[in-house]
């Protein structure tokens, strides 16, 4: 891929974040701080659980602005980008509330002032990949919102940014709260399918690095670090270096994870059509990064580096060290869910949850 030298655009602009006080938002919001953007961010009306309101206040502590709304009063998103002259806008918003994002859309397109939006997307190319029900519906609406920004005249930019770097359980949510496995591993059809694993800064940094960017205008921002780049297989030689002992491994075939997607159990199900998706088609790999609405920051951003997944790894095993000596295992449960019960959560890296993208 031939690419042409970085220009920035608008540098240090205003930046309003959707969904900061969510898992993917956090990490986008603090990396605009980082890089020194006035930063704004989005806090819904209504009572504040602890966790969300520990966000908001370490949002607020390091600079963040708040603004209080939901994206869907469209009159008040209008007044709101206007009042504070923001000209770059980066939803996180979640799966359920992806289409909330076409009210947004409407605000964006009335004001006219904003420079570049980032919809709700940090995971695969929903144009091309193509998961089973019940993952196949999100798609269906992150390309709802692209086929609105695209007619809206909106500058943007598609954040693919792969997967979470966490052990990539197919039947859990929140995956990246659990170590990887201490009894067995689960192994995806021949284990050999290789997907990327981001740590969630590094999706920050690049995401702001990608706003700031004029290359990255109307294109699909592709992460494809080769350092990160894994197959399952690859995935459980690296856990068992780390905790100096082999493991069974047991294979999830194909129709295994078409079983537990038809089930339609929400959210497992979803994770398990894009588990398949991942693992068994290789939807992150079975197309090339080279067209012309495409650009990948490795080649973008040579210069700058990815936590490795040896690194990020690193961090489940200080989740787990009352349980592994030094010569391997002392007392290892069966169950790795059981030794979650005995872990503070707050140990883990910033990978808390599977790939939903
Ligand atoms: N690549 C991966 O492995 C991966 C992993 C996870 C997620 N993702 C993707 O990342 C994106 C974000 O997902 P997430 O898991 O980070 O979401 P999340 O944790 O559920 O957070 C969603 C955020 O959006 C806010 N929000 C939702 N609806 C809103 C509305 N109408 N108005 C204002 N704020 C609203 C929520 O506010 P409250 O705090 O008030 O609820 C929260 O801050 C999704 O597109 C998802 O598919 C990718």
């Amino acid at each position: 891929m031939t690419v042409p030298p970085a220009i920035p655009s608008a540098t240090n602009g205003r930046v309003f974040v959707v969904g900061a006080t969510g898992f993917i938002g956090q990490f986008v919001a603090e990396a605009s701080l980082s890089a020194g953007h006035p930063t704004y961010f989005l806090v819904r009306p209504g009572a504040a659980s602890p966790a969300k309101a520990t966000i908001v206040k370490s949002l607020q502590d390091k600079g963040a602005i708040p603004i209080h709304g939901e994206i869907n009063d469209k009159q008040l998103m209008e007044k709101k980008l206007k009042e504070h002259e923001i000209e770059i806008v980066i939803s996180a918003v979640g799966g359920a509330t992806i289409l909330d994002q076409l009210v947004l859309v409407e605000a964006l397109k009335s004001v006219k002032t904003v420079k570049r939006f980032l919809p709700s997307e940090f995971g695969h190319d929903v144009d091309r990949a193509d998961p089973v029900e019940p993952g196949l519906q999100m798609y269906i609406e992150k390309r709802t919102v692209r086929r609105a920004i695209e007619q809206s005249g909106i500058p943007y930019s598609y954040i693919c940014c792969n997967s979470i770097a966490s052990w990539p359980y197919y039947d859990n949510r929140h995956p990246s709260e659990l170590p990887p496995p201490l009894d067995r591993f689960q192994i995806y059809g021949d284990g050999s399918v290789k997907a990327y694993f981001v740590d969630g800064g590094d999706i920050g940094k690049f995401t702001m690095l990608a706003v700031n960017d004029i290359r990255t205008v109307n294109k699909n921002v592709h992460f494809r670090p080769p350092t990160n780049f894994y197959s399952i297989n690859d995935l459980a030689s690296l856990w068992e270096k780390k905790i100096g002992r082999t493991l069974p491994r047991v294979t999830i075939s194909e129709d295994d994870l078409l079983a537990a997607a038809a089930e339609n159990r929400i959210p497992e199900s979803i994770v398990a059509s894009f588990t398949h998706d991942i693992f068994i088609k290789g939807c992150q790999i079975n197309f090339s990064v080279d067209g012309a609405g495409d650009v990948e920051v490795t080649a973008l951003y040579p210069g700058e580096t990815f936590r490795s997944l040896e690194d990020c790894f690193e961090d489940f095993l200080v989740m787990i060290k009352d349980k592994v000596d030094d010569k391997g295992t002392k007392g290892l449960p069966n169950n790795p869910k059981s030794v979650v019960e005995t872990v503070p959560i707050t140990a883990v890296c910033s990978l808390r949850r599977i790939s939903l993208p």
